[in-house]
């Protein structure tokens, strides 16, 4: 019988949504920053991230149990890297998520510190449980150490200072492009994919294989992104659309449609075969992998 990914993907989204419940409930936010914190976690969107760390801890036969932690991290790293973009002084947009940006129900102030407040809760909240649930500190802190250097300055948020200015260069090489969406995207989603499979007990050689397969699906994710920005017909491309008018350069504006969907298969075809030396099949990152050069928002 095929694999059913759909089914796959629900599941697994399903139990992040129950995690992220529990950790930030709705029905506790009482101040003006709680509420804007659960505003942009709950319900929030894919959860790619976090089933990505599911999944690669499957992969190496890990415990949902022991990733959870590690997943809701990131995806609350991931919430807040959205809010911040979305503030006028980043990418200045109304929407995210079919609803309004947080800046524009809470305010920019409000919005910065919860941004500031997810990015920081996360790593005491997935301490918190990784050392409750008997997780060795050694582990417990090189977790801590990949998902923070994905985050920071050497990971998203300098592909997020590289971005900016994708808006003023005047030439961009293809290189430059990809190398920001490698920081601004893919180091996320490496991130994700390492702490699964490090919490699940992964060896030195599995997690190197991991980072390059994680490395070549975060860029194709990205330019996929672009891509659906200009093919897509709902409203947040078309928003998009008239946004970038003319001045910011994508992996699209730079090499045209037919070119950029090449490269989403040369990347997949090529993060895949990083999975071969993993016996399990089906293999749930495999399966990820072709769903997302296949997926159509
Ligand atoms: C949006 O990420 C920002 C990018 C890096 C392209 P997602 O497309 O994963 O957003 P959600 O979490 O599903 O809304
Ligand atoms: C967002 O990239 C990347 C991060 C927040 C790290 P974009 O600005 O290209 O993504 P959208 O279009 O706002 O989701
Ligand atoms: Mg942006
Ligand atoms: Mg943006």
């Amino acid at each position: 019988m095929s694999f059913d990914i759909r089914n796959y993907l629900d599941k697994r989204k399903e139990i992040v949504d129950r995690a992220l419940w529990e950790y930030l409930p709705p029905d506790e936010a009482k101040t003006k920053l709680q509420q804007s914190i659960v505003y942009s976690i709950h319900p929030g969107g894919k959860r790619l991230r976090p089933v990505l760390c599911l999944a690669a801890s499957e992969l190496i036969c890990g415990s949902h149990k022991n990733a959870l932690p590690a997943a809701c991290a990131v995806e609350m790293i991931h919430t807040y890297s959205i809010i911040h973009d979305d503030l006028p002084s980043m990418d200045d947009d109304d929407t995210r998520r079919g609803k309004p940006a947080n800046h524009r129900v809470f305010g920019e102030a409000v919005a910065t510190l919860a941004g500031d407040a997810l990015l920081t809760d996360a790593f005491s909240l997935m301490t918190e449980k990784l050392l409750k649930q008997g997780v060795s500190p050694e582990l417990i802190l090189r977790v801590v150490s990949v998902i923070s250097e994905a985050a920071g300055s050497k990971g998203m948020v300098l592909g997020q200072a590289f971005d900016l200015e994708m808006d003023e260069g005047e030439h961009l090489s293809v290189n430059e492009i990809s190398n920001t969406y490698l920081m601004k995207t893919a180091k996320m989603i490496e991130a994700s994919v390492l702490s699964g499979a490090m919490l699940a007990g992964a060896g030195e050689e599995e997690l190197l294989r991991l980072k390059s397969y994680s490395e070549k699906i975060g860029i194709a994710f990205q330019i996929k992104d672009d891509i659906l920005d200009v093919t897509g017909s709902d409203d947040t491309a078309q928003e998009s659309r008239e946004k970038a008018g003319a001045k910011k350069h994508t992996y699209v504006s730079v090499m045209e449609i037919q070119a950029s969907k090449a490269k989403v298969s040369e990347l997949t075809n090529q993060a895949i075969v990083e999975l071969e030396s993993f016996p399990k099949d089906p293999n749930p990152l495999r399966e990820i992998a072709v769903w997302l050069r296949e997926r159509e928002e």
